[in-house]
C-alpha cells in the first residue's frame, strides 16, 4: 500500500516535471508595469478614468466585443447617476422576446440588462472578423497574464513589423500579442473619442482609460477587498499586542 502511494507521488512528480516546460515554451513577453491608481494595498479606482474608459469601450470596443457579465446598473459604481445609467443603457439595443406572436424583437436596453454582443452569435462574430473571435471583455483583465499592463501594451502595441517578419493575411503586427500577429485591427487612433472632461484623446490615454475600466469590470470589488485586508491586518496587530501583554501578565510569577 505504502509503496503504491510513494509510486504515484513519483509518477505525478515526473509527469509534472515533464509538463512544466511545455507550458513555458511560448515566447515570453515582458509588459511594462504601469502606475495604476488601484495598485498597492491602499489602491482605489479613479472614477474619472473609469468613466472615460467606459466611453472608449462604448464608442470603440463595443462594435466588436460584448461584456456579458456586466450590467448597465453596475455603472452606478463608477459614479454615474441612476438617470445617467438609464440614458446610457438606452443607447444599446438588446434582443428580447418572444412576443405574443412568438417573434424575438429588439428594444433599447434597460439598466438591468448586460452589455450585449454586437453579433447575434459566435459564428456571425467570427465571419465578420476573418475567422477570429472577439472575446467577451468582462473578465479579460483577469484572464490574461499581465492584466491591465498587458491590455495597455496590446492596445498601444501596433507597430511596423520588423523587416524579416511576414504578417499573415488579415492579421496585424502587434508587439505585445503572443506570436505578434493579431486579427484585431488597431482599434485606437488619436482623437477617436471626445472626452467630456477635456482630456486629450491620445492613443495612450484611451488605452489607459479603457484598460482601467476593464480592470474594474473584472474586479468591481477590488476596493472592498483591499479595505478589508487592511482592517484584518490592523486587527491582527492589535490582537498580537494584547495576547503578548496577557501572556506576560499570566506568567509573571513563574520563574
Ligand atoms: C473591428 C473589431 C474590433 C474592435 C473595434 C475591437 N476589437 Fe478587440 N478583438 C477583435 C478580434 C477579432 C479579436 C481576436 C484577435 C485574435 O484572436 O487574433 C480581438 C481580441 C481582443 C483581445 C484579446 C487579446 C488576447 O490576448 O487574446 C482584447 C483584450 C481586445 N480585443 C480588446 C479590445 C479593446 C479594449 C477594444 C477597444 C479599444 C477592442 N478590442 C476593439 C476585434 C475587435
Amino acid at each position: 500500500m505504502k509503496m503504491t502511494i510513494k509510486r504515484s507521488i513519483l509518477v505525478a512528480a515526473v509527469a509534472l516535471g515533464f509538463a512544466a516546460p511545455a507550458f513555458a515554451a511560448g515566447p515570453a513577453i515582458e509588459y511594462q508595469a504601469q502606475n495604476w491608481s488601484f495598485n498597492g494595498p491602499f489602491g482605489t479606482f479613479d472614477r474619472g478614468e473609469l468613466q472615460r474608459g467606459y466611453q472608449v469601450y462604448k464608442e470603440v470596443c463595443a462594435a466588436c466585443h460584448s461584456m456579458k457579465y456586466v450590467a448597465f446598473r453596475n455603472l452606478r459604481d463608477i459614479g454615474f447617476t441612476e438617470a445617467e445609467v438609464k440614458a446610457l443603457a438606452a443607447t444599446f439595443q438588446v434582443v428580447d422576446g418572444p412576443d405574443d406572436s412568438g417573434e424575438m424583437f429588439e428594444r433599447p436596453a434597460l439598466p438591468s440588462d448586460k452589455f450585449p454582443s454586437p453579433f447575434p452569435n459566435e459564428k456571425a462574430a467570427r465571419s465578420a472578423n476573418g475567422g477570429a473571435y472577439p472575446v467577451d471583455l468582462s473578465l479579460v483583465a483577469k484572464a490574461r497574464v499581465g492584466g491591465p499592463d498587458y491590455l495597455y501594451a496590446l492596445l498601444t502595441g501596433y507597430k511596423e513589423p520588423p523587416a524579416d517578419f511576414t504578417v499573415g493575411e488579415g492579421l496585424h503586427y502587434n508587439e505585445a500579442f503572443p506570436g505578434h500577429q493579431i486579427a484585431m485591427p488597431q482599434p485606437l487612433n488619436a482623437d477617436q473619442v471626445t472626452y467630456a472632461d477635456g482630456k486629450p484623446a491620445t492613443v495612450e490615454q484611451m488605452a489607459r482609460d479603457v484598460s482601467a475600466f476593464l480592470m474594474w469590470a473584472a474586479e468591481p470589488k477590488l476596493e472592498d477587498r483591499k479595505r478589508m485586508g487592511l482592517k484584518v491586518m490592523i486587527f491582527l496587530i492589535i490582537m498580537t499586542g494584547l495576547f503578548f501583554a496577557a501572556k506576560k501578565r499570566i506568567w509573571r510569577d513563574v520563574h
